[in-house]
């Protein structure tokens, strides 16, 4: 298994805690995980990539942050086709509309959803025992 990038958006920690639970998972699987702040990130290291794992919060009114997840996103659809992408992140009051959205998003795009949908926490993560995305 080569590296797999975790990239993530978090405004109060709570998906960045579960980035490093995708890591985890990763690491037990023997893989090596690199995980990235989106901000940090540019969606052409995912180009080469079989599978990867994007993370963001419920934000907006069920969306994702429109700051740099969003256009990070945009960036991805142009080349999700064939790719297998685990989603993941938190959120609060909402039911996960924000995640199914997403998850329809990338497949609408061509990538396969790890575990046919994204993984949601609500606020602070429990020890998610997440499975990642197989190379
Ligand atoms: C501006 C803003 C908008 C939000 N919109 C939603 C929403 O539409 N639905 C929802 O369930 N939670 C919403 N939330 C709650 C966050 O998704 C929740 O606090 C989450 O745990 C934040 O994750 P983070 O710690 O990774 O930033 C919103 C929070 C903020 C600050």
């Amino acid at each position: 298994m080569s590296d797999i990038y975790v990239i993530y958006w978090s405004g109060t920690g709570n998906t960045e805690m579960m980035a490093g639970a995708v890591a985890e998972g990763i690491h037990a699987a023997g893989g090596h995980a690199n995980v990235l702040d989106v901000a940090s990130a540019s969606a052409d290291v995912l180009k080469d990539a079989k599978a990867f794992a994007l993370g963001c919060p419920a934000m907006g009114s069920e969306q994702l942050e429109e700051g740099d997840m969003e256009p990070f996103v945009e960036e991805v659809e142009k080349f999700a086709a064939g790719k297998t992408i685990g989603l993941f992140g938190s959120y609060d009051w909402g039911d996960g509309d924000w995640m199914r959205e997403w998850a329809s998003r990338m497949e609408a795009a061509g990538a396969t959803v790890a575990g046919g949908e994204g993984v949601i926490a609500n606020n602070t993560p429990d020890e998610e025992a997440w499975r990642t995305a197989e190379n």
